[in-house]
This record gives structure tokens, sequence and C-alpha cells, in this order.
């Protein structure tokens, strides 16, 4: 039986193709950077390439039967379908950042830009804080920067875009690394070629999620 597996585009999949082609996976056609969406090319594993944020629509769908991507969507999403396997790949961490003169402590209502209000919110909620949330598509460094909002909670991979923009981590909230979520249908029908899938890439992910 065929497999169907939306992949997230850019980023996780670039750190994801090589363990899924040392788990003996064709993917030289999706390595091969083209504008091209669906790799349907080999019987066993057909691999469409989605936007973050769409991965789990796919999968709530049955459109996919496995979806890969990170767990901070899946945090901020939240899912009803099953988180199969840690890939311990894509270790970055969800932070709260700003410009060096933001006061933590500042009395005044916060607006915290953010691409996660979700995650964002219940950071605050935790801290017994009523903020408000700016929902941004990207490029969330620029709402600090430009007086738009006191602070940013964000994910931080290397480092270098905070670098860059001279931005400074005020909180640690959660780390992140991708996932390989299963749909719970898929799973019962397919339940063989999904473990032989798993079980593949258990042996050639990463032991310890790396920075
Ligand atoms: C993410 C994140 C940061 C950046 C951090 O954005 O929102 O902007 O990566 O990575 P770094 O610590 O390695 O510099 P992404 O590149 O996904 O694009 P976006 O800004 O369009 O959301």
């Amino acid at each position: 039986m065929t497999l169907t597996i939306a992949l997230t585009k850019g980023r996780t999949e670039t750190q994801v193709l090589p363990l899924l082609a040392a788990a003996g996976i064709h993917c030289e056609a999706i390595q091969a950077k083209s504008r091209r969406l669906i790799f349907a090319d080999d019987p066993s594993f057909h691999f469409i390439l989605v936007k973050a944020p769409d991965v789990l629509t796919y999968l709530n769908h049955g459109t996919v039967d496995i979806g890969i991507v990170g767990s901070d969507i899946l945090a901020e999403q939240g899912h009803r379908q099953f988180d199969m396997l840690d890939l311990n790949t894509g270790r970055c961490r969800f932070i709260l950042a700003s410009t060096a003169d933001f006061d933590p402590k500042q009395t005044k209502r916060k607006l915290i830009a953010t691409k996660y209000p979700h995650i964002a919110q219940q950071y605050f909620q935790k801290q017994g804080e009523d903020v408000e949330i700016i929902k941004i598509e990207g490029s969330v460094e620029l709402a600090p920067l430009t007086g738009m909002a006191d602070a940013i909670v964000d994910i931080t991979e290397t480092g270098t875009t905070l670098r860059e923009n001279h931005l400074k981590v005020f909180a640690e909230l959660a780390s992140v690394s991708t996932h390989l979520v299963v749909n719970r249908l898929a799973l019962k029908q397919k339940r063989t070629e999904i473990y032989q899938l798993t079980q593949s890439l258990q042996k050639v992910r990463p032991q310890e999620a790396s920075l």
C-alpha cells in the first residue's frame, strides 16, 4: 500500500530529506529542487510539499497518511492525530525577544507580535499577565524594531535573525523539533507500512536532538 506524506517545505524539508534517504526512501526528485509539489514516482511513498500550517489540514482531511512538521505547529494548532516520532531534527526554541530597552516588568499592558498567538497567550497567562496579541505572518522581528509591538514570541534556530536585528532574548519558553504525525485512520489501515517507516527512521534519526 502507498503511504502519502505531507512534508513541510523549506528548512524542514532540507533537514528531513537526508533522513528519509538514509531510511531507504527515494527522494532524489524532491532533492532536485524544482517548483514541483507532488512526487508520486515511487509506488511506496507519495509526497506533497506544503507550508507548515497546512500540514495538519491535509492530515485532518485524510488526504495524506503522514505529516512531517515542527512541534511548534503542533503546539500552536493542537490536533487529534497521532504524534508518532520525534525526528530529533529542526531543533529550535520558542523565545520572548525584543530590543535591549524592553522591560519585561513594565506595568503597561504589553503588545506582543507573533506567528503563534496560542503559544504566546498561554505563556503570558501562566505568568498571570494579560497581553494584547498582534498576529504576524512572517519577519516577526520587525514588530519591536518598528515600534508596533513591545516584544515578540517566536522561534529561533541559529539565533542569526535576532543577532542581525539587535534583538535580545528575555525568556525561553519551550524547545521545538520536527515530528512525524500520523492520521489515526491511516494508522489502522496501513499499520505495517507505517511501523516499517517509523522503525527505519528511528534507526537513522540523530540520537539526541542537535542544537
Ligand atoms: C523563522 C523565525 C525567525 C527565524 C529564526 O522564520 O520566525 O524569523 O526563522 O531563525 P534563526 O534563529 O536561524 O535566524 P522563517 O525563516 O521561517 O521565516 P519568516 O520570517 O518568513 O517567518
